[in-house]
């Protein structure tokens, strides 16, 4: 067998077999099979597709490539969640400890921001001394002590996933359903939860532009996740505008906690939060009724036991649990500026993912993977869509560290804000 062939097939509309599959997979992953080639076969898959048979085997060899975590010592109900993406998605910080103070299992792998996405991991790590490079061995302990863990990927998981990613990235080959739902999947069959609730985002600041798409793309990554013996369950959420009100690494720790304080609960933030979780809490086997559910999570957050388990797991993970009873603390930008409306008006668009590019000229996200972040920069919106605004109330805040970057940004957060 040879790459060459390999490639001519599927450039030839061809089925490709599962050993064909697996030694691109494999050839690719130890650096035999060359970027180009590689690029060629990606580009073959998302011009020509793939069929059922061979979207499992992709799916499964990827997952295989590398460690496969087994959470089976906390039992059948270990649940996870994923999103296919988002500009101030806080939704996990704010989820997670609301799902564990139930007492379900949360081992959760989360991954750093690349982009104009930002990262779970960097959001964390904005809570002075939080530990994200916790080994197995920790990440098992504190889940058995408290019910929750969050960490980076400390184990190599799904490798195979992260160097065709990454190729992908760069040949514009990111929008396939075939492409994303293994990549996705892989991952999650390797990182070992039994249920999974799959956030499926559409619409501008999304991957899927419609939600005609969005549907296939679940429909595929629920039947992946059966074949591999995993309860999967999709919701779908538009995503044209930023997910809350914060966009940037400490902003938006600020906002998830006083949203678990019950402080400041942005509705679209609340709504996915509602909506996902009380799908975990179904999978779990904790109750079928949605609705039931959602108000349970409510419960959770205003009785205080949402809130006290993100300190339990910020406490165990090392992190400096007073910045949580005081969100002063967090350190602040040098220049806070806020920028004002120069019309009445109506808030037509906002285009998340021109928010996030913002944020990340800032400083709150990388470029390449080995940038810096700035944790204290960002954008916080004082608006959503639809919301109506006078003139000189105020549209955004925008925090910089750099004189010159804070004039641009105010400039450029006037033209995204369409009114
Ligand atoms: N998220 C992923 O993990 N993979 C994709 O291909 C797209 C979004």
């Amino acid at each position: 067998m040879n790459i060459l062939d390999i490639i001519a097939n599927k450039r030839d509309k061809k089925e490709l077999s599962k050993e064909e599959i697996d030694f691109f997979v494999k050839g690719y992953t130890n650096g035999e099979i060359t970027d180009y080639q590689a690029a060629a076969l990606i580009m073959a898959i998302y011009i020509n597709g793939m069929n059922d048979e061979e979207l499992f085997n992709l799916t499964f060899s990827m997952a295989n490539s590398g460690e496969v975590l087994d959470l089976s010592e906390f039992g059948t109900n270990v649940v996870d969640k994923h999103s296919t993406g988002g500009v101030g998605d806080k939704v996990s910080i704010v989820l997670l400890p609301i799902i564990a103070s139930f007492g379900i299992p949360v081992a959760k792998m989360s991954g750093r921001g690349l982009g104009f996405t930002g990262g779970t991991i960097d959001k964390l790590e904005a809570i002075p001394g939080y530990n994200t490079a916790v080994d197995i061995e920790n990440f098992k302990n504190y889940v058995h002590k408290i019910g929750i863990s969050i960490i980076g990927q400390t184990m190599n998981l799904a490798p195979a996933d992260k160097k065709i990613y990454a190729l992908r990235d760069t040949i514009s080959c990111v929008d396939n359903i075939p492409l994303i739902a293994s990549s996705i999947m892989s991952k999650k069959i390797a990182a070992g939860a039994n249920k999974i609730v799959l956030e499926v985002t559409y619409g501008k600041g999304a991957f899927m532009k419609t939600l005609e798409d969005a549907k296939l793309l679940a429909q595929k990554m629920e039947s992946l996740g059966k074949y591999a013996g995993r309860e999967v369950k999709s919701v779908f959420t538009p995503m044209n505008e930023p997910i809350g009100f914060a966009v940037g690494n400490s902003l938006e720790i600020i906002e998830a906690i006083n949203f678990l304080k019950g402080k400041n609960m942005p509705e679209d933030l609340k709504r996915i939060v509602l909506e996902i979780g009380s799908h975990m809490i179904k999978l779990a086997g904790r109750g079928d009724n949605i609705e039931e559910n959602k108000q349970k999570m409510l419960e959770n957050i205003n009785n205080g036991l949402a809130f006290n388990k993100l300190k339990e797991m910020v406490q165990i993970q090392g992190g400096d649990i007073t910045y949580l009873d005081n969100i002063e603390k967090f350190e602040k930008a040098k220049y806070i500026i806020e920028v004002k409306s120069d019309k009445n008006g109506q808030i037509s668009e906002m285009n998340a993912e021109d928010i996030g590019k913002l944020a990340c000229f800032l400083g709150a996200g990388r470029i390449k993977k080995e940038d810096k972040i700035d944790m204290s920069v960002g954008i916080v919106l004082n608006k959503k869509v639809n919301d109506f605004v006078e003139q000189d109330e105020t549209l955004a805040t925008i925090y910089a560290n750099d004189e010159e970057k804070c004039k641009t940004a105010v400039e450029e957060i006037k033209n995204i804000i369409k009114i």
